[in-house]
């Protein structure tokens, strides 16, 4: 079974499609979103419509989305994060919203298992660290696990009795040979606004029958997406960075 795993969408439409392209030429057989496909980006609406179209799709609720239906969770982000969240409340329709409100907390499948953030909290806790990556090894089972919310793509692993190991992919297409017996979490970085200094959108294939993971970085249309988020008057910054990847 070969699986899209993607994250961090944030209302980027331009290069949501260009994944969603890539995804089907390699005809994935279903889809992982883990989670934030709102916030800071001009087409939330635009991106949900895309989202709804995939068959076999399991997502699990980012900060930005759970934000859309409890202003509680808006209380840790930046002012440019909040100006983008108003946006986001006035620009998706009432079916779009029904369709995130059924994204899962967290996920735990036969292939896999999911989180935004962690699981010691799904929408605040950024997985960096190799303490924080044994913290959440008992809190999941089987050995790999799919995480977003830091928009950089790595993969950490583990071995029994063994020093956890980290690698930060840093803009890098990159295909590994997964290892029977390792746990792993893994972040495919993100779609929509991706912040390890490469701005290509950023998804990856797990393939269960190879046992693989593959990291894909693919070019879009900043500039087009850009201008919307200067003419939706959204906060500069918002603009600025996606040339930079940060
Ligand atoms: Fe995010």
């Amino acid at each position: 079974m070969k699986y899209a795993i993607f994250s961090d969408i944030h209302s980027n439409y331009e290069a949501l499609i260009v994944c969603l392209k890539k995804m089907q030429e390699l005809k994935v057989d279903a889809h992982a979103f883990c989670g934030d496909l709102v916030g800071y980006g001009p087409n939330p609406e635009e991106c949900t419509r895309e989202l709804m179209k995939l068959e076999n799709l399991t997502s699990v609720m980012g900060n930005h989305d759970v934000a859309l239906f409890n202003k509680d969770f808006s209380r840790w982000f930046s002012e440019y994060a909040s100006k983008a969240m108003v946006f986001t409340a006035k620009n998706i329709t009432a079916k779009s919203k029904k369709f995130i409100s059924k994204f899962l907390k967290e996920y735990q499948g036969a292939h896999f298992a999911m989180v935004h953030g962690s699981f010691n909290d799904p929408y605040r806790d950024y997985l960096l660290t190799p303490e924080q990556f044994i913290m959440n090894l008992p809190k999941w089972q089987g050995n790999i696990c799919f995480v977003g919310h830091s928009h950089v793509p790595f993969i950490m692993s583990y071995r029994e009795g063994h020093i956890p190991q980290i690698d930060v992919f840093y803009g890098r297409d990159v295909s590994i040979k997964l290892m029977p017996g390792v746990r792993y979490m893994i972040n495919p970085g993100s779609i929509g606004q991706p912040r390890d200094t490469n701005p290509r959108a950023s998804f990856g294939i797990f393939d269960t029958e190879k046992y693989t993971f593959r990291l894909l970085r693919l070019p879009y249309d900043i500039k087009a997406v850009q201008t919307k988020i200067e003419a939706a008057k959204l906060p500069q910054i918002l603009s600025d960075r996606l040339p930079k990847g940060v």
